[in-house]
């Protein structure tokens, strides 16, 4: 059965410091606690390895936000998929909206991506959505499937099998804005649907679907007790622990 997830996307936040101090925070408030979620944070490249050496036991899991779409070599500036892995990190996110939007990032590139993550055996963090026009004109489902038609649907079903997918409207990313209960889970729904046309109900039905975008300690057990909404990707509210936690603490 899929996996209940919540996971942080820090985004360009928190020196490195910052960072271990709050993975040491989150660690200790965690420790002990009955969670019934994995709980994953998505740093800055920089923080991987020494939160990762930091860290005991596997309570909190580590992310990186983005990797390249190149194996090695000449891309200054870039950090590879095996890279990333090195550090101890076991997820990735990739295709988040604020890449597509800010670094061209296209389903080509995405596609890539997506191919050296699972080389590398790193966990993608899928992300789809749509922009606020998309939706206003009533396009979102078709948006949606075309990102993961174009960046997925060429995986093997066994490599299907090991991606998580975030639904994250664009509209509701960082606005305050949060997409209604409702409206999470009619598009989780349909990204299922779609999975199951395409890989078969078992896959599909194993595949963790986030949602993301103004999530927070208010909303976050109103959405997560929607049947196809299996956790988070938050992004302000991962920022302290104090947010944090009752979000984790929504399963
Ligand atoms: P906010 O939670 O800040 O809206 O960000 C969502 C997001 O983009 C997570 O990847």
């Amino acid at each position: 059965m899929r996996k209940n997830i919540v996971a942080g996307n820090w985004k360009m936040n928190k020196n490195l410091q910052e960072g271990l101090d709050f993975a040491g925070e989150l660690q200790t408030v965690l420790n002990g606690k009955k969670i019934n979620c994995d709980v994953v944070i998505c740093t800055p490249f920089i923080h991987l390895a020494l939160i990762n050496k930091q860290k005991t036991g596997n309570t909190v899991k580590l992310g990186a936000q983005n990797c390249a779409d190149k194996v090695s070599g000449a891309y200054t500036g870039e950090v590879s998929a095996a890279m990333v892995a090195s550090t101890g990190a076991q997820y990735v996110i990739l295709g988040h909206s604020e890449r597509r939007a800010y670094y061209g990032e296209t389903n080509a590139i995405l596609k890539e991506k997506v191919k050296l993550a699972l080389e590398n055996n790193l966990i993608p963090i899928f992300c789809i959505g749509e922009v606020l026009e998309e939706r206003e004109a009533g396009k979102q489902n078709q948006v949606v499937k075309t990102q993961i038609e174009e960046a997925l649907f060429e995986l093997s079903a066994e490599d299907f099998g090991k991606i998580v997918l975030a639904y994250e409207p664009v509209w509701a990313i960082g606005t305050g804005k949060t997409a209604t209960p409702d409206q999470a889970q009619e598009m989780h729904a349909f990204i299922r649907q779609t999975l199951v046309a395409k890989y078969g109900e078992k896959i599909a039905n194993d595949t963790s679907i986030l949602y993301g975008g103004s999530a927070n300690a208010k909303n976050a057990k109103e959405l997560f007790s929607n049947p196809d909404v299996d956790g988070g990707l938050i992004g302000g509210a991962s920022l302290t622990v104090e947010a944090f936690m009752p979000i984790i603490e929504a399963f």
